[in-house]
């Protein structure tokens, strides 16, 4: 669907732009020396640096628009797989995207950056940034060397378009430390990436809105040539100063996470009230001024994204002096912590003594759609009722490889009924649309005792209770029989 839909915009794309762009460009040293710009603006030459979950997706994105694409990612294995056509992670779609854009030829992937990067227009920068051991800051280092190897081999014309979370200043540290390194001015800009894992493709290709924080017209003027068929569509599209892009990112995230955490609370006080913060959060989602998007009261929010972005946002406004304006966010963390503690007691008053139980753990990523296991709320509830003696078996429908990796002394089992087999205690870690659907009678029919924690508040009480099940869920009293 996507391919067509952009095949038919290009045709019409092309013959309209083409034409050669010629840009002035500010040298290091102050004279002006005019190039020509050498890509006509309906295609770009693009590389990607750092090929992630988001860094593959743009990367593939890109390549759908009709852009030649050159995927940069030094890490050998993600690199063959990514060469092969198979895609080194689960997302929805985007391996068949995959497949296609390296079929119609729009993109190759190499380990690092050579004459054919050296003359792309517009590099996009996607590494990652973890949050730093030992701190809550976020960790720029592999910015700053992707940033810095890239000024060695970069045309004077040609656009760096950061797309990493960054705290807010770093750009303008990169441009300089490029600068340096390149011998003139790098038109870096700054341009947030929005898009979720699960539905990462569709949300590149049809975003909300693109945000680019820019010094000059010409960075803004090559990003919003690249991003023009997208732009074609109505999406609107943001020139914004360098600092104000890179906050709106973590602006954005740190709203999302207050959002869940806000539901979560109400989830802890209707638990003390008696009240219900399902029906709580539908009924206060109805005022348009609220929305109902994001209130879903659960175990609460993970992967490599909210918790550490919202960390390294308190961490940079410490540094900035106004630590006291996010602060709010250390309890927006600790409530969203919270939840799993909730369900490791929960689990404990169910079973007593949770030591020698066995327990199933139905999905492991830190959400449906998605073999993501960093900073799992399902995970780390896992491993703390592993750790607590109990007999874990977790079952997830794509990210059991990953697990393998990451923690081998949990047990695994592919198949549903089997990973229940005589459990004591079932918990729904991740709302999989297999579990939504699953046949209580059917699962009832093999577990020791049918009880089961809903910690994403998905399954369908009614009928699991009539199926003879003891169902407990977090924000709600449900009166089992
Ligand atoms: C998040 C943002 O939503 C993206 O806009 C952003 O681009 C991305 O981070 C990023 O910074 O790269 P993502 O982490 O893929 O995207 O996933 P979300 O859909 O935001 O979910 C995050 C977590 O919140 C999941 O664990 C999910 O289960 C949880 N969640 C979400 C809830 O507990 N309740 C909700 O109502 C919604």
């Amino acid at each position: 669907m996507v391919e067509g839909i952009f095949a038919n915009w290009l045709k019409a794309f092309v013959l309209r732009h083409q034409f050669q762009y010629t840009q002035a460009v500010n040298t290091r040293y102050g004279q002006r020396q005019t190039e020509p710009f050498s890509v006509d603006f309906g295609l770009v030459k693009v590389s990607v640096i750092g090929l992630g979950y988001f860094g593959a997706t743009h990367a593939v994105a890109m390549a759908e628009l009709g852009h030649e694409v050159i995927g940069i990612e030094p890490d050998p294995k993600r690199l063959s797989a990514l060469v092969e056509g198979v895609l080194p992670f689960h997302e929805p779609g985007l391996d068949e995207a995959l497949t296609r854009v390296i079929a119609r030829g729009n993109i190759t992937f190499q380990s690092g950056h050579n004459a054919e990067s050296a003359s792309a227009d517009l590099h996009f920068i996607c590494v990652g940034t973890p949050q730093k051991h030992g701190s809550e800051a976020a960790d720029t280092t592999y910015v700053f060397s992707a940033a810095k190897e890239l000024a060695a081999h970069i045309k004077p014309t040609a656009v760096v378009a950061g797309k990493s979370t960054v705290p807010v200043g770093t750009a303008a540290a990169l441009k300089a430390a490029m600068s340096e390194i390149a011998g003139f001015s790098v038109n870096l800009a700054w341009n947030p990436e929005f898009l979720r894992e699960g539905t990462a493709l569709e949300d590149s290709l049809r975003p909300d809105r693109i945000v680019v924080g820019a010094w000059d017209d010409h960075a803004a003027a090559v990003l919003k040539a690249c991003y023009q068929p997208i732009l074609d569509l109505g999406t609107p599209y943001l020139v914004l100063d360098v600092p104000t892009a890179e906050l709106v990112k973590v602006a954005a995230n740190a709203f999302l996470a207050t959002k869940i955490s806000f539901i979560n609370a109400m989830a802890e006080v209707s638990e003390a009230a008696g009240a219900d913060a399902v029906a709580l959060a539908k009924a206060i989602g109805y005022d348009e001024r609220i929305g109902n998007k994001f209130l879903r009261t659960g175990i609460g929010f993970g992967g490599g994204c909210l918790p550490k972005d919202i960390r390294g946002f308190i961490a940079r406004a410490d540094e900035l002096g106004v630590g006291s304006a996010v602060d709010f966010l250390k309890d927006v963390d600790a409530i969203n912590l919270r939840r799993r503690d909730r369900v490791v007691a929960l689990a404990t008053a169910e079973l007593g003594e949770v030591a020698g139980k066995r327990i199933s753990m139905l999905g492991v990523s830190f959400k449906p759609d998605s073999d993501d296991l960093r900073d799992s709320p399902a995970l780390d509830i896992a491993l703390r009722l592993s750790r607590a003696g109990a007999v874990v078996t977790v079952h997830d429908p794509v990210s059991l490889d990953a697990l393998a990796v990451k923690e081998p002394g949990l047990a695994r089992e592919p198949e549903l009924v089997e990973a229940l087999r005589e459990a004591d205690l079932v918990i729904l870690g991740t709302e999989w649309k297999q579990y939504k659907e699953a046949d209580p009678v059917i699962l009832g029919s093999v577990v020791a005792s049918k009880n089961i924690i809903d910690g994403r508040n998905v399954l369908d009480v009614e009928a699991w209770q009539a199926a003879g099940w003891r169902v407990t869920a977090l924000g709600r009293n449900i009166v089992n029989g």
